[in-house]
């Protein structure tokens, strides 16, 4: 049988198929929305929560990302001790792990190491600092181990924590601290080479040099075998990379919460000698690394030689509400170029 529709309900029939078609368009857009990395935004995981992973690093682990970091909440304070320098602090809480397979969209994989109130591990005393959670995986042992910075709330202890986990979800257990080479240890990261050596890299010297340490065949302890870098550059959070069998630095200055100009610095060994390149970011906002601090400098699996530059804006007022910023690093004539984006994705990396 034939349908005739009267002129209202052919409008309203229109309009129900116009209205799908909107909100068809706009899961589209949506979908392709959580697709970028926009930075200084809030970064929500899969569950809707706000990703609390500060300070952090990556591992890629048998397709999965692990993205490690400092969770940080509560009261910003600012200790007796640190009034001088107006070093703000939270308590201690631990270190959060998420989980992705796009970089995008990242699982909640819980604490994987918690701050502790008992007296045998004094290291993870909630009145402490723990920062800049590292980790690689040791193909010998088949281990996952942890690197962090631990200190006193005044950052006086200035040392390097030790953790060791079966899985890289965790949970890590702790093992000890130390100050390496007898020195001071405080912002740190870790590389691992193709050749699965793996070294640790970290402000010594009261912050004013970076050493570069090769960790022992288990990554456990500190082989004895390191350099001074940067005398006298007084450098933090610093992150390497390895790109066409060049190492690449960025770290940044020592401004405490503050953000700073970066810079960067190219070696054809990791232990030196090392030639700085400057300021790697470019245009408005470079002498600040657009408000952020390095922390990191993530390899993307699947596309040689792009490097995502990862950073913290940190909120020195209230810690907690701290944000991140990553940016592609481009390589132009040798050097590392990082410019503001406001909304990006993986496909810049493709031309
Ligand atoms: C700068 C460091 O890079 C951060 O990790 C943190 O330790 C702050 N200083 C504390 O002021």
């Amino acid at each position: 049988m034939k349908h005739h529709l009267t002129r209202p309900r052919f409008t309203r029939r229109l309009k129900i198929v116009f209205s799908l078609g909107l909100l068809g368009f706009a899961a589209v857009m949506n979908a392709a929305d959580t697709h970028a990395f926009k930075p200084g935004e809030l970064w929500l995981d899969a569950g809707g929560k706000p990703i609390n992973a500060h300070g952090g690093g990556m591992l890629y682990h048998q397709g999965t990302y692990y993205w490690y970091g400092e969770h940080k909440e509560g009261p910003t304070t600012t200790p007796a001790c640190n009034k001088s320098w107006g070093g703000t602090r939270t308590e201690m809480v631990g270190f959060h792990c998420y989980s992705s397979t796009n970089l995008f969209q990242w699982k909640d994989e819980g604490l994987v190491l918690r701050a502790v109130t008992n007296d045998a591990q004094p290291d993870l005393h909630p009145s402490g600092v723990l920062e800049r959670p590292k980790v690689v995986f040791n193909a010998r042992t088949k281990k996952f181990v942890m690197w962090m910075h631990i200190d006193s709330a005044d950052y006086s202890a200035a040392r390097a924590g030790v953790a060791v986990a079966e899985q890289p979800t965790g949970p890590f257990t702790y093992l000890n601290s130390v100050r390496p080479e007898g020195q001071m240890s405080r912002d740190q990261t870790l590389f691992q080479d193709e050749d699965g050596t793996a070294y640790r890299i970290y402000s010594s010297e009261n912050n004013q040099t970076t050493y570069i340490s090769q960790l022992s065949d288990d990554y456990l302890t500190h082989s004895g075998k390191f350099v001074k870098a940067f005398a006298g550059r007084s450098m933090e959070a610093q992150a390497i990379c390895k790109r066409d069998g060049k190492y690449y630095l960025i770290a940044s200055g020592c401004s405490g919460w503050a953000p700073n100009a970066a810079r960067s610095a190219v070696a054809d060994n990791i232990m030196g000698p090392w030639t700085e390149l400057g300021n790697p970011c470019e245009g408005k906002d470079a002498q600040t690394t657009f408000a952020g601090q390095s922390t990191y400098l993530l390899p993307v699996a699947g596309k040689p030689g792009a490097i995502i530059f990862m950073a913290d804006i940190w909120k020195g007022d209230d810690i907690a509400s701290s944000r991140y910023l990553w940016l592609p690093v481009r390589f132009e004539d040798d050097k590392p170029r990082i410019r503001w984006e406001k909304s990006w994705n993986l496909s810049v990396f493709d031309h």
